[in-house]
Parts: structure tokens; C-alpha cells; sequence
């Protein structure tokens, strides 16, 4: 393993001002955003789309990276170009979805284990011949009295911990995501209390895996109160209690921590991301790899209509921009005001 070049990787990932694009929504994920926009999930449109994203003029500025479904990193730009070699020459890392998704954990009620890992070392051989430089794999835990069970917290964490050895193994960077969903009325000190238990357990593997913790990546949650709760936390306090329980269960040796947006609304997951920053420094980098929060605005711009490409992009290059504002702390909401010019 060459372990200073997936550190400069990593750190490449979480540079200054800049976050990761997560496109790499599968089959069924994409199909329900096309549908929320009347859009049919053919191949070419879903071409087409990751395209326009891809292609946005000056994106580069405040995107590091980009994570592709199996499907994408196969597919090319309107000119023919491989996106992983389009991005790559724009200075954007290609990155890869390698799990297989989050099916029923046997034995228990509902609680999901994410699976992939037979033949994932021929499958990450073949994706970095592809170009892909880094990996995600997500596991999701749900929160009630009797949720994430330590059942779900452990079999996940020895998953993601043997997907990210062998990630390691084969020279890519892995970006580990343990998401404790926000659905549901739980109060924010119980979205601590299970995102604190996930991560521990993540550790404690990912120590006895072998995995050197300054080549990978942490994408959590941010601690919420649940989408239903009636009383929910501002973003004063969303801040305050991530960073409590980053800095009780991340060791410093991450170079950063890229949240995922998880169904908050955009502008809110760039305010927490901000509010976070603005309490720096802190011993990672704090960064997004967001998807639908970068992304929602442009698909609505977009529809599917060709005219609108430029239009879908504009929305997507503020996003980036306001992202990369709050990766310092210099965010504010008058921002978005000034936006999207027609
Ligand atoms: P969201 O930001 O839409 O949660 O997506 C991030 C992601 O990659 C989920 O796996």
C-alpha cells in the first residue's frame, strides 16, 4: 500500500474552499429523483444529466471530487471524452460507489446491513483501471427506542471496515459512511447519542482492521433532531452537537470529514456546514460530499429540456459556491441572494 500517496489523495479531496459532488445515485435512487421532475430514467437522459453537471464551467473551483455509480464511470461526455477523464482533466478526482446497498439485516425488524463485498477486490482493481481514485460505501441505522440495535451497529462497522482495507489494498481512497437517518421525532440528544455509538464502533473496526485512518475519509450524518420532532435544534445548536460528537469518537489522524446532506433542505445543510466552520479550527478539515443538497436546484432547473442546460448549471455553480463558502466559514444567507444570474 502506498500510504503517502492515498494521505495526498485524501487531503486532495478536503482541500481548502473545496467538497465532493455525490452522483452516484443508483438505478432506483435516480429513477425517484427523475420522477419528482417528470423526467423518464432512460440511459441517455441519466447521461445527459450527470453531463450537464459535469460539464458546468468553473464547478471546479469549489468541487474536489466526484463520486459515479457503476454506470457513469462507463460513460462519456456529448464529445466522446470518459467522464472520469473529463473530470480528471479539470482537476476533479473520480470517485466510485462500491456497496451494493442496504438490504434487510436477518433476524431483526427492519434494521439494514449493507452488502458488497464478495468479488469487491476485483471490482476495485477494475474501477481504479477506470480512474477512479476513491470509494464510498454506506451503511444506514435508523433511530427509535430500540434503534440502531449493537447488532447493526457492529455487523455494519466490521463491513465497512473490511471495505475499506481492501480499498486500502488496492490503492484507493475509502470514504467511509455510516448514516444515522434524521427521520422520524428523535431529539437531537438522541441523534447524538446513536451517531456517537455508530462512529465508536466504526473506529474500534477500522483499528482492527489495519486501516490507516490518514488515507481515508469519515461522511457522517450531521446530528439533527429528527424531520418530524416538534421542537428542532437551531443551527447553533445542530453545530454544537456534531462537533461534540466528532470530537468524542473521530481520531485526529482523519484528514476530514465530508458530510452528507441527508434530506435536509440545501440551504440548511450549507449553514450547518458553515456554522460548524466558523467554530474552527478543528483537527480535520470539515467538508461536504453532498447530493441532493448540491444537486436539487439543478434538477428542477433542468427538467429534462435541453434549453435549460445552461440554467440547471448556473444552479448548481452557486450551490458549489455557497458549499465552498461555508467550507470557511465565510457563508452568510444573504448569499444566495445574489445568485443565479438569468
Ligand atoms: P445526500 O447528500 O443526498 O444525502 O447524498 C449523499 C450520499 O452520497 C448518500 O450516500
Amino acid at each position: 500500500m502506498e500510504l503517502e500517496q492515498l494521505e495526498q489523495t485524501a487531503r486532495a479531496l478536503v482541500a481548502e474552499g473545496k467538497g465532493i459532488l455525490a452522483a452516484d445515485e443508483s438505478d432506483g435512487t435516480i429513477k425517484k429523483r427523475f420522477e419528482s421532475i417528470g423526467v423518464e430514467s432512460t440511459e441517455e437522459n441519466r447521461r445527459a444529466y450527470r453531463d450537464l453537471l459535469f460539464t458546468t464551467e468553473g464547478a471546479e473551483d469549489y468541487i474536489s471530487g466526484v463520486i459515479l455509480f457503476d454506470e457513469t464511470i462507463r460513460q462519456s461526455s456529448a464529445d466522446g471524452t470518459p467522464f472520469p477523464k473529463l473530470l480528471d482533466g479539470k482537476g476533479v478526482i473520480p470517485g466510485i460507489k462500491v456497496d451494493k446497498g442496504a438490504k434487510p439485516l436477518a433476524l431483526t425488524d427492519g434494521e439494514t446491513i449493507t452488502e458488497g463485498l464478495d468479488g469487491l477486490r476485483d471490482r476495485l482493481n477494475e474501477y481504479r483501471d477506470l480512474g477512479a481514485r476513491f470509494a464510498k460505501w454506506r451503511a444506514t441505522y435508523s433511530i427509535d427506542a430500540d434503534r440502531p440495535s449493537e447488532y447493526c451497529v457492529w455487523t455494519n462497522a466490521h463491513a465497512l471496515a473490511r471495505y475499506a482495507a481492501l480499498c486500502q489494498e488496492a490503492g484507493i481512497v475509502p470514504i467511509v459512511e455510516p448514516e444515522v437517518l434524521q427521520d422520524g421525532t428523535h431529539t437531537i440528544e438522541e441523534s447524538s447519542k446513536a451517531t456517537g455509538r455508530v462512529l465508536q464502533a466504526l473506529y474500534t473496526e477500522l483499528h482492527d482492521q489495519r486501516v490507516e485512518l490518514r488515507g481515508s475519509l469519515l461522511k457522517p450524518n450531521m446530528v439533527l433532531s429528527g424531520y418530524e420532532a416538534s421542537d428542532r435544534a437551531s443551527v447553533d445548536d445542530v453545530a454544537d452537537a456534531t462537533l461534540e460528537c466528532l470530537y468524542r469518537h473521530v481520531p485526529a489522524a482523519v484528514p476530514g470529514i465530508v458530510f452528507l446532506s441527508g434530506g435536509q433542505s440545501d440551504e440548511d445543510a450549507t449553514a450547518h456546514l458553515n456554522a460548524m466552520n466558523a467554530k474552527g479550527p478543528h483537527p480535520w478539515q470539515l467538508s461536504f460530499s453532498y447530493g441532493r443538497a448540491l444537486q436539487a436546484p439543478a434538477l428542477k432547473a433542468w427538467v429534462g429540456k435541453p434549453e435549460n442546460v445552461e440554467a440547471a448549471q448556473r444552479a448548481y455553480y452557486h450551490r458549489a459556491k455557497m458549499n465552498g463558502a461555508a467550507r470557511t466559514g465565510m457563508y452568510a444567507p444573504e448569499m444566495e441572494k445574489e445568485a443565479v444570474p438569468a
